[in-house]
């Protein structure tokens, strides 16, 4: 039996270094195995949760879709959709709400951030907060268990998302009394993990500090790149490689010796201006063929469209037997 691989991208805004090493790159390079089923996706229905742009949302549905393509993934091999092209995901997402306890979403970090954030500034703790904020893990742990993936690559902001997508899914085997469901196991690419950005935290949309992919082309990431943040030490005074951002962009996105050498050259004193332009020449050349093909693709978006109706059509195949087979184990009238 394939392994079946599954991850998704929310379309809240043009895509990072940090989504392509985290996610895309390997996702794309499992999906070339043999022994694998891949399946990803546009996590558009959780973009609702942050965004009320519908422009907005579109216009990173596309970016999103190109950036994937761009970045090698093969549609005839991969089922590659738009979450919001299966109806089964939101039906699925009602089925595990109702086994889902409210405890256990109490706990999840994005809510409790929010939170904090509202008692820090003594606000009522749930001001702002929406439901959809506060569901935000049932509906990622549907989009896995809809199509029953064993494996998920992601980056470390989401293992608490896959550790409560694992509950939930125990939990419906258990009431209803069979496996139902496989539990998804979250793959990391330890080399990536959380990659920082600029001013050292995770590089996140939300934290406004990221490196973009392919948006301005090489004068944005190279104008990027000279704006991380570094410490004071000067040319010729040691660098400590380790508690460098820089560097640890640049060991995700080149081979041990390379790391190796550029680590040495940190150590022996390279300044930072000379540290940044190498680390710029590293991301390029890895980006620039993928941005030239990338730019292509935003410009032809009937043909992405197309891409998309096919990979909905397939992982409906799959979504739409399983989903039956739920509804009647919990005493709906099954359909599909
Ligand atoms: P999102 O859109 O925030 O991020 C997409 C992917 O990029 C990874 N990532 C990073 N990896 C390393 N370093 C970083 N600085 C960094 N920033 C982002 C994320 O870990 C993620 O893998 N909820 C998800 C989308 C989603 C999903 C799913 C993923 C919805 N349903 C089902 C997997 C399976 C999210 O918002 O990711």
């Amino acid at each position: 039996m394939k392994t079946r691989v599954l991850t998704g991208i929310t379309t809240t805004g043009i895509p990072h270094l940090g989504n392509y090493a985290g996610a895309i790159r390997p996702a794309v390079a499992a999906s070339r195995r043999d022994d694998v089923d891949a399946f990803y996706f546009m996590a558009d229905y959780h973009a609702l949760i942050k965004c009320d742009e519908p422009a907005r949302i579109e216009r990173s549905r596309l970016e999103i879709a190109a950036t994937w393509l761009a970045a090698g993934l093969d549609p005839a091999r991969v089922t590659f959709y738009r979450q919001s092209d299966i109806p089964e995901i939101p039906e699925l997402t009602w089925l595990l709400t109702c086994v889902t306890a409210k405890g256990l979403l109490n706990r999840a970090h994005a809510y409790k951030a929010a939170v904090d954030k509202n008692v820090e500034a003594g606000e009522d703790p749930d001001a702002g907060v929406t439901a959809g904020l506060y569901m935000y893990p049932v509906l990622m742990a549907a989009d896995i268990l809809a199509f029953n993936a064993h494996k998920v690559p992601v980056g470390r902001d989401q293992i608490q998302h896959l550790e409560m997508a694992r509950d939930i899914a125990q939990r419906f085997n258990h009431i209803y009394g069979r496996e139902f469901f496989v539990l998804p196991e979250v793959v990391i690419e330890e080399q990536v993990a959380t990659l920082p950005g600029l001013d050292g935290r995770k590089m996140s949309k939300s934290y406004d500090n990221t490196i973009p992919l392919f948006a301005g082309g090489a004068r944005a990431l190279r104008e990027a790149v000279m704006r991380i943040v570094t410490d004071s030490r000067l040319p010729g005074e040691p660098k400590d490689p380790d508690s460098s951002s820089l560097y640890t962009i640049f060991r995700a996105f080149a081979g041990e010796a390379e790391s190796a050498a550029f680590r040495r050259a940190l150590e022996e004193g390279l300044g930072w201006g000379e540290a940044k332009q190498v680390l710029f020449e590293r991301l390029e050349a890895e980006l620039a063929p993928m941005r030239a093909r990338y730019d292509e693709l935003v410009a032809r978006p009937a043909e992405i469209e197309a891409i998309l109706q096919e990979g909905a059509r397939k992982a409906r195949a799959t979504a739409t037997p399983l989903l039956a087979e739920l509804r009647e184990a919990v005493g709906l009238r099954p359909m599909g």
